[in-house]
């Protein structure tokens, strides 16, 4: 269902090839890279109407500001420490660290979409991810958009 549904796309970094982004083995699902260089961003394009993303579709530019995917392996970081309730609140109320009063998720994470998962679905996918490779990585905060031209890069 992770393969399918494409929480890959969005959650694993990869590197360029060929044929386009591959993901890293190693990184698999663990969110945009702590270490990575931010490279600056054109507000500009963004009054325009556009949105961004970097090439490998782990941060996000839009009205709400820089969001970057999160650390979905079964490392403390990541969320190898949720129950599988916190989980299912994540994915189908879009909150943060899968908490009844946490702030609302941000695009691009498609959460609205998960809503129609069932609870086997949606168990499958939890015992999928905490079987993964932990990796290490605390992924930076969101910027709200007033942020994005003040960033010191
Ligand atoms: C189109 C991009 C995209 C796709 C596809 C996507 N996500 Fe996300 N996801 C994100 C982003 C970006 C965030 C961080 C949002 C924020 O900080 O508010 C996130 C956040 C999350 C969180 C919350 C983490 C936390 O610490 O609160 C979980 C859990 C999650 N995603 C799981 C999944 C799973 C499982 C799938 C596939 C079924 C998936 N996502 C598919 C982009 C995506």
């Amino acid at each position: 269902m992770v393969k399918s549904i494409g929480c890959m796309d969005c959650h694993s970094p990869k590197k360029m090839g060929e044929k386009g982004p591959e993901v890293i083995a190693e990184l698999h699902l663990s969110g945009y890279p702590s270490k990575r260089e931010f490279s600056k961003i054109d507000t500009s394009n963004l009054n325009n109407g556009w949105m961004l993303m970097n090439p490998d579709l782990t941060a996000a530019v839009g009205p709400w500001g820089v969001s970057f995917a999160s650390n979905i392996t079964s490392d403390d970081t990541g969320i190898g420490n949720w129950s599988l309730e916190q989980f299912k609140i994540a994915l189908i109320k879009g909150r943060f660290k899968g908490m009844e009063n946490g702030r609302d998720l941000l695009p691009p994470m498609p959460w609205q979409n998960f809503a129609n998962l069932t609870n086997k679905d949606l168990k499958a996918i939890y015992t999928y991810l905490q079987s993964t490779n932990p990796v290490n990585n605390v992924v930076p905060n969101p910027i709200p958009f007033a942020e994005i031209s003040n960033l010191e890069l």
